[in-house]
């Protein structure tokens, strides 16, 4: 055989072992994740998008270019085609399309993913009218600032601008305009002009749609962050987020199988405890399926079905730690959110109904100075408490969380209820009545004991001048 013939022999096996591969891994990707309406190839009309949009857009058919749906032929076509009666179509270049690409278009070929997406807070998250929140937001401090603010991050309902004749208003290339005030909007629980909600590219960033950059903690840091979720500042001050830093190389976030134990164990990441997968548990994309209370109320609740989702979180831990450590640690966790519930949020929420009740103070939100007290109190301070207990992150739950919520309950909350509750005997005793037991008792002096123990501690520690 002569050296020539042999290259050739070679590289037409090397050819036909890559052709073998990308079927085995497409037939694999069929079964398990997806099913395509119709064959895919990468046709003549999507040339067209491309090579005009190379030249109108060139980051947005580069970006596309690196992802893993061009390799696969899913191109502008098979995202952004649309039928004719769509609300949202129009004729572009000889094409029915329509800009935004929404969960129903996902759907065509991630028909599972898009349906447990469809049935997550994640997806309700746009249902934020009746809110108190809300009321915050649009009327107290005005419309652009929800516009800007909370719907980025919770989705816009998306409209179109219509002239006097009620039609919707076209630019003079016939393509459909939308209202600025509600798009561009990514927000997690959009609403959409074809009655889907959400958005897939709140985490799947396009057009790349790289689960690499959905598995990163920044991805989920857009919107949880801030004073009434710290999320990843939890995340950063935690162990976990060391852990993950100072060994991001080893985090395999390209890996095409990630698997907590498995294909990496450095760090977990946001993603890794709340939708990746296990030895035990495939992925989700409903974050809520691993949880067991719910903080973001005035008084933390427990999900439903909570036994079986503490199990699945676990299964998350015991990739990486024993099984008596994690259950020791959700003690610690759940004595947090007892404690702040009992403690303070019980008796928050009996006083603010009290004095509501008593006319002491407007039905409405916001308008007396003791109702943003209590917000912060609950909203900011105490899911600040809870959110640092969940996550490991002591300074949150200490000096941002319970410190503050002590402080501003019994030194705030506290003396404001009263004077307002002066004259109203109903409400005075609901008030005496939320702070009996135990838990208050040292409003009415420190027993002698405790008094003993913080003098005979400082004394040690600092000497007889040192307080
Ligand atoms: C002859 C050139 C040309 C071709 C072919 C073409 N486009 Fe465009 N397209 C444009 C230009 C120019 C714009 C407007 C400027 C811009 O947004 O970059 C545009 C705008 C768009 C928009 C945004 C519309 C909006 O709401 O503002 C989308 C989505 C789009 N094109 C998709 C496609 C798809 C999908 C194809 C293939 C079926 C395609 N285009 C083919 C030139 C072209
Ligand atoms: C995997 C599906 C998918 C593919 C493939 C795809 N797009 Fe998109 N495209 C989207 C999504 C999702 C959005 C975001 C719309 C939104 O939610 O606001 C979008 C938005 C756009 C926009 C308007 C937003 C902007 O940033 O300007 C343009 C223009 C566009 N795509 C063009 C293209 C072109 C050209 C191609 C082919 C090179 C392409 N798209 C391929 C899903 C896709
Ligand atoms: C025409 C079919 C089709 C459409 C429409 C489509 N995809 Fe895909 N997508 C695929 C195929 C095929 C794969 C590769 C197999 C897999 O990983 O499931 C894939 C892979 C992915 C991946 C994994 C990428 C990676 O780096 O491994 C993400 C994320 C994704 N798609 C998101 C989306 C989103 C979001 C939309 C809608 C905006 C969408 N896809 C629309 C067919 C499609
Ligand atoms: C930076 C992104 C961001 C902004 C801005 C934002 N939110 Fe949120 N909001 C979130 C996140 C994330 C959660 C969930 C936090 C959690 O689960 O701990 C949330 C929770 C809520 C909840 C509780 C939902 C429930 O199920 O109990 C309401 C209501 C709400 N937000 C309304 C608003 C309103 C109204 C605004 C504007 C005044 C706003 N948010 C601004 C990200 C944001
Ligand atoms: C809250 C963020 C988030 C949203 C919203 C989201 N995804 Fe994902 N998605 C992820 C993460 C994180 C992964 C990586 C999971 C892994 O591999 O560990 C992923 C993985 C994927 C994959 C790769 C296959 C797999 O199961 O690992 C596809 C396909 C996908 N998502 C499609 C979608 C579609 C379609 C939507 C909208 C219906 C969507 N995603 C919405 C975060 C999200
Ligand atoms: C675009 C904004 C946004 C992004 C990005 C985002 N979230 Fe959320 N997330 C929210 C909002 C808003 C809520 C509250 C929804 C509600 O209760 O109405 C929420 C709720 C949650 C919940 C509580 C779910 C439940 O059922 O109670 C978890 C857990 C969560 N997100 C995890 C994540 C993770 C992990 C990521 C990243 C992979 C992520 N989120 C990315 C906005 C976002
Ligand atoms: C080590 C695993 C782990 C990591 C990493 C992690 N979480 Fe959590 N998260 C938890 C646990 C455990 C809970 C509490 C679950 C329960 O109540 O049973 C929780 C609770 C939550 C909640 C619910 C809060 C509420 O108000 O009800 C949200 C939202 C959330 N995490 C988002 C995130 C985000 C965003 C990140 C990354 C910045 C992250 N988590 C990182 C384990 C983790
Ligand atoms: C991918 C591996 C991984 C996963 C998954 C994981 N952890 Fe960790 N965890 C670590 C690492 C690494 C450390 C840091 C250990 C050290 O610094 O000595 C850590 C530290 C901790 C600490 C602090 C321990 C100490 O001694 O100070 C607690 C508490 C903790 N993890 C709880 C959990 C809980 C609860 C879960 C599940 C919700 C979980 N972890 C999931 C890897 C993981």
């Amino acid at each position: 055989m002569s050296l020539e013939f042999k290259r050739i022999v070679i590289a037409v096996l090397s050819l036909l072992l890559l052709t073998s591969l990308v079927i085995v891994s497409w037939v694999e990707g069929g079964k398990q994740r997806f099913a395509p309406e119709t064959e895919l190839v990468i046709s003549a009309d999507n040339q067209g998008c491309v090579n005009c949009h190379t030249e109108s857009s060139p980051s947005i058919v580069a970006q596309w270019e690196g992802s893993r749906h061009a390799g696969l032929g899913v191109g502008c076509l098979e995202c952004h085609r649309a039928d004719e009666a769509d609300v949202d179509a129009y004729r572009h270049e000889g094409h029915t399309i329509a800009t935004i690409v929404t969960p129903n278009d996902c759907a065509r070929c991630h028909a599972d993913i898009a349906e447990e997406f469809g049935a997550s807070h994640h997806a309700s998250a746009g249902n934020i009218l009746g809110s108190l929140d809300n009321v915050l937001g649009e009327i107290i401090e005005g419309m652009p600032a929800a516009a800007n603010g909370c719907q980025q991050c919770h989705g816009s309902k998306v409209a179109f601008l219509h002239d006097d004749a009620g039609e919707i208003r076209r630019n003079s290339s016939g393509i459909p305009m939308f209202d600025p005030s509600t798009w561009p909007n990514t927000g997690i629980g959009r609403l959409n002009v074809d009655g889907s909600v959400g958005t897939c590219s709140a985490c799947h960033s396009r057009h790349a749609f790289s689960t690499a950059v959905s598995r990163q903690p920044d991805n989920c840091g857009k919107c949880h962050m801030g004073p009434d979720h710290p999320q990843i500042e939890i995340y950063n001050e935690s162990k976990h987020g060391i852990a993950f830093r100072a060994q991001i190389d080893e985090m395999a976030l390209d890996s095409d199988s990630w698997v907590v134990g498995q294909d990496y164990t450095a760090a977990p990441t946001c993603a890794t405890c709340h939708m990746s997968a296990t030895r035990e548990l495939p992925v989700t994309h409903d974050p809520g399926k691993r949880l067991t209370w719910t903080l973001r109320p005035p008084v933390s609740t427990r999900m439903e079905d909570w036994e079986a989702k503490k199990q699945d979180m676990e299964s998350v831990c015991r990739s990486c730690h024993a099984a008596g450590f994690v259950e020791n640690w959700y003690d610690q966790y759940d004595s947090a959110i007892e404690l702040y519930n009992r403690k303070f949020a019980e008796p928050g929420v009996k006083i603010m109904a009290a004095l509501k009740e008593a006319g002491a103070i407007s039905p409405d939100p916001f308008d007396e100075h003791i109702e943003w007290v209590w917000f912060e109190v609950w909203h900011h301070e105490g899911r600040r408490a809870r959110h640092g207990a969940s996550m490991q992150g002591p300074d949150y739950t200490q000096w941002h969380g319970f410190y503050e919520v002590a402080k501003h309950f019994y030194f705030e909350l506290l003396p404001e209820a009263r004077e307002l509750a002066e004259g109203h005997p109903e409400a005075e005793a609901a008030i005496e009545e939320a702070l009996g037991g135990v838990d208050h008792a040292w409003l009415k002096g420190m027993d002698a004991e405790t008094k003993a123990q913080v003098r005979a501690f400082y004394e040690s520690r600092y000497g007889q001048k040192g307080h």
